[in-house]
């Protein structure tokens, strides 16, 4: 009959509807899936720290560069939100901790400044612990077979501490983007070696274009609440590093040029290290011109245009940058790493690695 062929109809168009309705949500779910779990960007959120299933003794065998902090109290919760995660630097509880850290510095005068004469429990781990670049860990070849991980800014290392990082979320708000500059470019250093690759490109820059020096070598110290003010009166600043190495980018990048809200010349690792880590579209990489003539006037064109001057800036309202100073902090990292770094290793050649 007519009308129940109509009604036939219509209750399969219905049908066909709803399937066709259904196809496409699961498709939308698909694809929502596929936009947060392929989103790029996303791993620069921080993880969600792990919660160690059990309390962890963490000893620092010696104060880098013999300045203390104190340890009193779980300083891993109450300054970082970081659970059963207890620092300590009293060598007496060596026989119980579940890994001891070793950095560099204090390890110059060779073997006699490591503990091998106690006996190592066999669940512990020692920690090589470094932020220095290769250049400036001298004597690594007695410390072969010793260390069990590497704690250092190279992306490789069992535990990664950066000097900074960049973050998902905008302070868009917060930040004028371009001030009035007083002058051009600025740069603080305190240990000149006419060798390194830095002193070359400094030399040759100054030709073109003048270069505000403040730092020990040229007598112009900055104490440390001048110093991003001072830096923040020029436009850009040369984050040199004093030796390009892999995954090296100090505070030179995060602090001084980032943190003073000046555009970053950077010389270091690569171009892709920098896009790696940095804030996108935030610097400009020496490497990129021809010759220190041809930076010079990339400098002078931006600075003079607003608009390309501000380009720079942009990052501001998508990202922000964290900066890590203080030592309790890289320390109290180790719990967050520990449930998922190897249990047993062995650093057979820690030169090698270093020089890797
Ligand atoms: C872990 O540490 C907390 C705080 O010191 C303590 O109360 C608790 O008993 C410890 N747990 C174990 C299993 O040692
Ligand atoms: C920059 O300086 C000029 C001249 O001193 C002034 O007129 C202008 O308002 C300043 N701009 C900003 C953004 O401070
Ligand atoms: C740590 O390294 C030492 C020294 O080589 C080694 O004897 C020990 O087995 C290692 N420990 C673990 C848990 O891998």
């Amino acid at each position: 009959m007519p009308f129940d062929l109509k009604h036939a109809r219509l209750a399969a168009m219905k049908r066909y509807r709803c399937r066709a309705l259904l196809v496409l949500s699961s498709l939308s779910a698909l694809l929502c899936i596929f936009y947060i779990f392929l989103d790029p960007t996303l791993y620069l959120q921080d993880p969600q720290p792990a919660v160690p299933q059990r309390n962890l003794s963490i000893l620092l065998w010696r104060w880098p560069f013999g300045r203390s902090y104190r340890l009193d109290g779980d300083k891993c919760l109450e300054m970082y939100n970081i659970h059963r995660c207890f620092l300590t630097d009293h060598t007496s509880t060596f026989s119980t901790a579940d890994v001891v850290v070793f950095h560099h510095q204090e390890l110059k005068e060779g073997l006699s400044a490591l503990p091998l004469h106690l006996d190592r429990p066999a669940s512990q781990h020692w920690v090589w612990l470094s932020m220095e670049p290769p250049v400036n860990n001298a004597n690594l070849t007695p410390l072969s077979g010793i260390f069990n991980w590497t704690m250092s800014y190279r992306r490789d290392a069992d535990m990664y501490i950066p000097y900074g990082k960049t973050v998902l979320g905008g302070d868009a708000q917060s930040f004028q983007a371009a001030p009035n500059r007083s002058c051009l470019v600025s740069w603080v250093v305190s240990r000149f070696r006419p060798q390194q690759a830095r002193a070359a490109v400094y030399r040759s820059l100054k030709k073109y274009i003048p270069i505000q020096v403040y730092g020990k070598w040229n007598n112009k110290p900055l104490s440390d609440k001048k110093l991003l003010p001072t830096i923040a009166k020029c436009a850009f600043y040369l984050s040199f590093e004093n030796s390009e190495a892999k995954d090296y980018i100090s505070e030179k990048l995060w602090r001084n040029a980032l943190q003073a809200g000046v555009v970053p010349v950077v010389l270091g690792p690569s171009r892709a290290t920098y896009e790696a880590m940095a804030p996108p579209g935030s610097f400009i990489h020496v490497a990129d011109f021809k010759n220190t003539a041809d930076l010079a006037a990339y400098l002078k064109q931006v600075a003079a245009d607003r608009q390309a001057y501000e380009e720079f800036f942009q990052w501001h309202h998508t990202h922000r940058i964290k900066t890590f100073t203080d030592w309790r902090e890289r320390l109290c990292q180790i719990c967050v790493h520990f449930p998922g770094l190897a249990a047993s290793r062995v650093y057979q050649d820690l030169e090698s690695w270093v020089h890797s």
